[in-house]
């Protein structure tokens, strides 16, 4: 393997396992205590044990290259340096945390869909079973938001979690012009750059908001950055 290649595709993995461990936090540490009943704080311990055990395929597939990653077990949330975004860390409501695993994971879902084709095949190969388990984590936020739609005030609770997090959530595929990105594609680690999964994503998700009666904020407002 060239040393380039070796590089980006080790950093990949690196965020991407970290991610998996960052996203089990998320569910235990966060979510479940903003759950409403015992159904989904059971649900939120499902999809913990689902993110650890993304992280061990993650983490296995590191090891065979000799990179440890088991450090990252005792790291505390503001340790970890690959997987950064405070989108997660700033939910404060039910709602949000529904509108999260709808839009969020599905732009989680979108960048593991471009890893299940990449050019290494021991890291692509781990991609079916965490597509599977992915896309219930998206459909689950999506009934959150679903039912709360069904009543003016839960629509307008769905409008005001989607206004908050829509920019944060375009945000989390990268800026458009990304370095690192350009070597992702170079090396066939992904097929499709950041701006163009982003602009996808909008097109998709857009009419399946318009369909609960939302509206959704136009794509460049309150931006960290494009
Ligand atoms: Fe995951
Ligand atoms: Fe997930």
């Amino acid at each position: 393997m060239p040393k380039e290649y070796q590089d980006v595709v080790t950093h990949l993995m690196l965020v991407h396992t970290e991610g998996e461990l960052t996203g089990a936090d998320d569910y235990v540490q966060l979510f479940y205590p903003l759950a409403p009943n015992a159904y989904e704080r059971m649900i939120c311990c499902e999809r913990a044990a689902e993110e650890i055990d993304h992280y061990m395929l993650s983490a296995a597939v590191l090891a065979e290259i000799g990179v440890d990653t088991s450090y990252m077990l005792t790291q505390k949330i503001h340790e970890r340096r690959y997987y950064t975004t405070e989108l997660v860390r700033d939910i404060r409501t039910w709602m949000e945390r529904g509108i999260y695993s709808f839009l969020g994971e599905q732009v989680v879902f979108d960048h593991l869909t471009e890893f299940a084709e990449c050019s290494y095949k021991p890291f692509a190969e781990i991609f079916p079973k965490i597509l599977r388990d992915e896309r219930i984590h998206v459909a689950h936020g999506f009934r959150i938001v679903r039912d709360a739609c069904r009543t003016d005030e839960g629509r307008a609770e769905a409008q005001a979690a989607l206004n908050r997090l829509w920019p944060a959530v375009l945000d989390l595929f990268g800026r458009a012009n990304s370095e690192r990105s350009k070597l992702y594609l170079k090396w066939g680690i992904r097929k499709t750059g950041n701006e163009e999964l982003r602009l996808a994503f909008s097109a998709n998700m857009r009419p399946r908001l318009e369909a609960l009666g939302l509206r959704v904020p136009p794509d460049v407002e309150n931006r960290k950055f494009v």
